[in-house]
């Protein structure tokens, strides 16, 4: 057994009454930054520019940004609304919080009362990550090894994490010996935010290149790939960070088990696989420039897609508030969701 707290102390979402502070992320691990929103729009544009980041997360933030316009003029919920659910494609959590403020607004909610289920919108999530920490960790062996992509830890979420909350919780159990992480380019969450998130709790991680998991996973004995999820489509296919696919493949060729870790609303239903899921293209600059500084030639095309999706038939385990589905399929994922 170890010392790390089950619980992440990490607050990057903050709900001031009036404003939304929010951690920069960009900052991190530099920098412990924060940035205070007080329009739609500015929470939009913290979206969009990455200054918080993972599904979960931007679904709250989202669910806020809606109560300040409100707040502001009772009419500006339908822009508000837009402007917000536009702000990044992919993660299915942003349009699902909207949907459930738009249902309240619908039926004559105020200003406090939309606040009332952002904030519900927001202890949720947390809830949820607890008990999905717990699940996932059962599925682990004893002093497992493990590896995980991108950040989906309380920086992601509204605490604890998904992917990040397994191993999190697995470690206070004595169960994770070793975590590897990935750098996850061009924006670094892993070895900015997930280094940042892993080190204040001591947990011991060594940082690899994307392109070393192959090698690792053959060279090293590797349980399990755990990762988090920005949509689940109706038949079990994932988008996740770029690379993700890649891990999948990967894993499956070397015997090493593939854990997808989501609360119920990443799961779209109304998408009925992975190739209808929208996946969001960035600016080419992120991969020809570094910190502003130009690393490839004047002029040099590039081809910028921020996640990937994953067959469900790479993914051996969903593990999801609602439960745990092993080898998902739509039938046992449409049971998991009535249920
Ligand atoms: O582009 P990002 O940093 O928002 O991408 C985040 C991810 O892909 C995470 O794995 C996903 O949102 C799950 S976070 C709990």
């Amino acid at each position: 057994m170890t010392s790390a707290p089950a619980v992440s102390t990490v607050q990057p979402i903050q709900w001031l009454g009036d404003r939304l502070r929010l951690l920069d992320q960009r900052a991190l691990p530099r920098e412990e930054r924060y940035l205070d929103c007080r329009s739609a729009e500015e929470v939009a544009a913290a979206i969009r520019g990455m200054a918080v980041r993972g599904a979960p997360a931007i679904g709250i933030v989202a669910a806020y940004g809606v109560v300040l316009a409100v707040r502001e003029s009772p009419s500006s919920f339908e822009l508000a609304s837009s402007v917000l659910e536009a702000s990044r494609p992919t993660a299915v959590n942003l349009r699902w919080a909207l949907a459930r403020l738009r249902s309240l607004w619908m039926g004559g909610a105020d200003a406090a009362a939309l606040e009332a289920e952002a904030r519900r919108i927001h202890a949720e999530d947390l809830a949820q990550n607890l008990h999905m920490a717990e699940l996932g960790a059962e599925l682990l062996p004893e002093k497992a090894t493990v590896l995980t992509h991108c950040n989906t830890g309380a920086l992601a979420t509204g605490g604890h994490g998904t992917a990040l909350g397994v191993i999190r919780t697995a470690y206070a159990q004595g169960r994770v010996a070793q975590v590897y992480h990935t750098e996850t380019r061009p924006w670094l969450q892993g070895a900015r935010l997930t280094a940042w998130e892993l080190q204040r709790e001591g947990i011991p991680a060594r940082l690899v290149a994307d392109g070393a998991a192959a090698h690792l996973m053959k060279r090293q004995r590797i349980d399990w790939v755990i990762v988090g999820a920005d949509r689940i489509a109706a038949n079990g296919d994932t988008a996740n960070k770029i690379g993700t696919y890649m891990l999948a493949v990967a894993a499956r060729q070397h015997g090493v088990k593939f854990m997808v870790v989501a609360p119920s609303g990443t799961f779209d239903p109304d998408c009925p696989y992975g190739e209808a899921i929208p996946i969001e293209e960035r600016e080419p600059r992120e991969l020809t420039e570094f910190r502003g500084e130009k690393v490839a030639p004047e002029g040099q095309d590039a081809y910028n897609p921020v996640f990937d999706v994953t067959p469900a038939e790479l993914i051996d385990a969903i593990v999801c508030e609602r439960g745990v589905i092993e080898k998902p399929s739509a039938r046992k994922i449409a049971a998991l969701l009535a249920g």
